[in-house]
């Protein structure tokens, strides 16, 4: 009788803990984590994923600029202006037009503020 009460309180404690795990990195959840799952996204919407055109390795050049370190040289509202508006302000040395243009619709507000807040962590 003891060992079968035993049993089930075991049995609960394992389903109480199951529940509670692995809820950490939930894409729902939002955050730098949930950008940083959407930057790796090779499609996003309709669209070419950010990670086909920025390397994370400095100085690399895939077909836009490397975006390692871009918390550094960039502040958040820089940063989401060149995911919103890309031809506003050029960075040097690439060409306007080739960055999508159309993000703005692309991305829901939670996800446009997800990326942003993944960026602002690349120092
Ligand atoms: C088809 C290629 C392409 C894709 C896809 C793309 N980009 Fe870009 N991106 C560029 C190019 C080229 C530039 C540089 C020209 C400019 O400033 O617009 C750029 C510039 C940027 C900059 C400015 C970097 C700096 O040093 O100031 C940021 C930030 C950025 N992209 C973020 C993103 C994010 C986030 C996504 C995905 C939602 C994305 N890009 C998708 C090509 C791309």
């Amino acid at each position: 009788m003891r060992k079968t009460v035993y049993f089930i309180l075991l049995a609960l404690l394992m389903l109480v803990l199951a529940a509670c795990g692995g809820g950490g990195d939930d894409a729902a959840s939002g955050g730098a984590a949930a950008g940083k799952a959407l930057f790796a996204q090779p499609i996003i919407g309709t669209q070419a994923g950010c990670s086909t055109c920025h390397s994370l390795t400095p100085d690399e050049v895939i077909v836009g600029p490397s975006l390692a370190g871009i918390a550094s040289r960039s502040d958040e509202a820089a940063i989401r202006d060149s995911i919103l508006n890309p031809d506003a302000k050029l960075v040097d040395g690439f060409p306007a037009g080739t960055m999508p243009q159309v993000w703005g619709d692309e991305l829901s507000g939670q996800q446009l503020d997800d990326l942003v807040a993944y960026l602002l962590t690349l120092k």
